[in-house]
This record gives structure tokens, sequence and C-alpha cells, in this order.
């Protein structure tokens, strides 16, 4: 078993190179990380979110298709000089947010493999310390600090740390389950006893899912080497880290109790522009009055809309 490491995560892995799918036809030309959750990518939260946590050095796992990811966190010397040009200050603060949010690093997948082949390809980037990964479908709120939760966790007791949320049986297939312990430490801190990817409903171990956030130990590199295609042919994270549970390696769970959003779900992510929106300085107060009057108006589901 691994002793908690002295050295405190410091990287963030985002891994970038899915297709985006659910999004098309929209994601045939714009990844679908980029597209805006009212005015910024989605992408955008999620760097933001690493350097709240204290985790400046981002590397981005992109793939075919997603170089105008690479464009949106460089540097526009034009567009700047423009801006200034116009004395637009507050447009310039924008701009500079993408770029001066993190140190954003990237690196091909090459074939589209599995999460699991994603994370691999940070090995070198890492090094032998622990590390964060975030998927860019969840927005967590900035309100909630579970990413903070979990370094604090993973330096308390070294291994890795995923984040949990019950999403109801009847949903449990389209995620990685786990089977949980309580811990001494009570409350939303578990001990992952057990994990499997995406298990049909009546053989998931409980309706706890993993959400797109972990703290993972450098060990996670050795063990996903070996790691076998599993869960549509890809080698997913899910069984390295459950390789990981079978070795006697620590692996917490913390079982998150905020604000979500799931920007990859058509539905969800309509509910998130709208409430991310409406609770802006900027728009919220007309947007809410509108909502209002749009709401009182709205026909009855099912009533005729003529
Ligand atoms: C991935 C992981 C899965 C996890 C999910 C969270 O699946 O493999 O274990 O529950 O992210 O969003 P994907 O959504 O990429 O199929």
């Amino acid at each position: 078993m691994s002793t908690p490491s002295t050295r405190p995560a410091r990287k963030a892995v985002i891994p970038v190179a899915g297709m985006g799918t659910r999004f098309l036809p929209a994601t045939k030309a714009v990844p679908k990380e980029l597209l805006p959750v009212v005015d910024r990518p989605a992408l955008q939260y999620i760097v933001e979110e690493a350097a709240r946590a204290g985790l400046p050095e981002v590397l981005m796992v992109t793939g075919r298709g997603k170089a105008s990811i690479e464009d949106y966190f460089d540097r526009t010397p034009e567009l700047e000089a423009a801006l200034e040009k116009k004395g637009d200050q507050s447009r310039l603060d924008a701009v500079h947010e993408s770029s001066d949010v993190a140190q954003v690093h990237f690196v091909r997948q090459g074939e589209a493999k599995g999460l699991g082949h994603a994370v691999l390809q940070a090995a070198a980037f890492v090094g032998d310390e622990p590390f964060a990964v975030l998927l860019g479908d969840d927005i967590i709120d900035a309100r909630d600090h579970l990413l903070e939760q979990m370094l604090a966790v993973q330096a308390e007791h070294g291994g890795s740390v995923i984040a949990l949320l019950d999403v109801g049986r009847e949903n449990i297939d389209k995620y990685g389950a786990v089977a949980v312990e309580p811990t001494a430490d009570g409350g939303d801190v578990v001990a992952v006893t057990g994990l499997v990817e995406k298990p049909p409903v009546d053989e998931a171990p409980s309706s706890l899912a993993i959400i797109g956030r972990y703290v993972l130990a450098p060990e996670i590199f050795e063990v996903l080497r070996k790691t076998a295609p599993g869960r549509g042919g890809e080698i997913q994270l899910t069984d390295a880290l459950a390789t990981l549970v079978e070795r006697g390696e620590p692996v917490h769970g913390v079982v998150f109790g905020g604000r979500r959003y799931d920007t990859g779900d058509k539905l969800d992510y309509l509910k998130a522009v709208i409430r991310l929106a409406a609770e802006r300085d900027d728009l919220g107060p007309a947007l809410r009055g509108w909502l209002r009057d749009f709401v009182t108006e709205l026909p009855a589901e099912g009533a005729s809309s003529s």
C-alpha cells in the first residue's frame, strides 16, 4: 500500500479528444468543448475550476479536428491591438481571460482508444506526482468546492480520489459505477471497494456514479499500460482504478451534493445556460423578468400550441 504522498497535486489533465456526437451537427466543425455556455466555452469553466483549486499547469489531450482549442487558449495580438486602439477594456479583459487563466499545454492522442488511453498520454507531463483529471462535459458550479475537497482527501489519505454522484439506479448504466463503504471521515467521504464501467442496471453495485473529476496517484500510468480494452473495446480508466483497489491501494470517493451541469446532454446544456445566465449580474435581471413572463404564457404539457 502506498503512503500518502508528501507532494500535493499541481497538474490537471483535461481530455478533449471526444467526437461530440451528441451535439451533431453543431460539432461537425466546432469542438463540443468550445460550445458557448452563456458567452464562454464550456472548457473555459473547466480550466478556471482547475486554476481555482490550485492547479495552474493544465494539459489538454486533443485529437483530430480540435486545433481551434489550441487557438482559443493562445494569445491573439491582432485582436488585442484592435480592442486596445478602441479603448474597449472590458472586451480586452474577456479576451485575456482565456489565455491568462492557466499555463495550458497540449498533447495529441493519435488514436481514440478510450479515456484510459487519453489519460496515459499525460504520463510524461505528470511524472511521479498525484494529478487531477477533469472531464469537459461536467461543469461544477464555482460555489461548490468539489475539486478542492478531493485534493484535501488525497493529501490526507494518499492514493486516488474520485467524485461520485447518486444518479439513481435507472441511470447508472451510462456511468462508471462503484461499491463503497463508509470511512472514519464520515459524511461524504467513502472508501471505494469496487468499480465497474457502465454496468447493466441490475448488475450495478450501487446507484453511485463516477462524475468527471478524479485525483489520481501516478501509479495509474503503470496500471493503464497493462489494462486491456474493456467496455466498448476501449481502455477504461474505471478498469485501471478497479485494479488499484484490488491491489489494496487506497481509492476514496467524495459524494457530491452540489450543483453539476452535464453540458454533454442537450437538455442539461440548455438548463446550464439558463441557470448560469439568470445568476449573472449583467444578464440576470432582464433574463429573470423575461423567464417569468415566458413561463406564465407556456401552454400546459399536452395542450395544443396553436
Ligand atoms: C466516462 C467514464 C465513466 C464516467 C463518465 C462521467 O464515460 O468512463 O466512468 O462515469 O465519464 O462523465 P463517458 O461519459 O466518457 O462515456
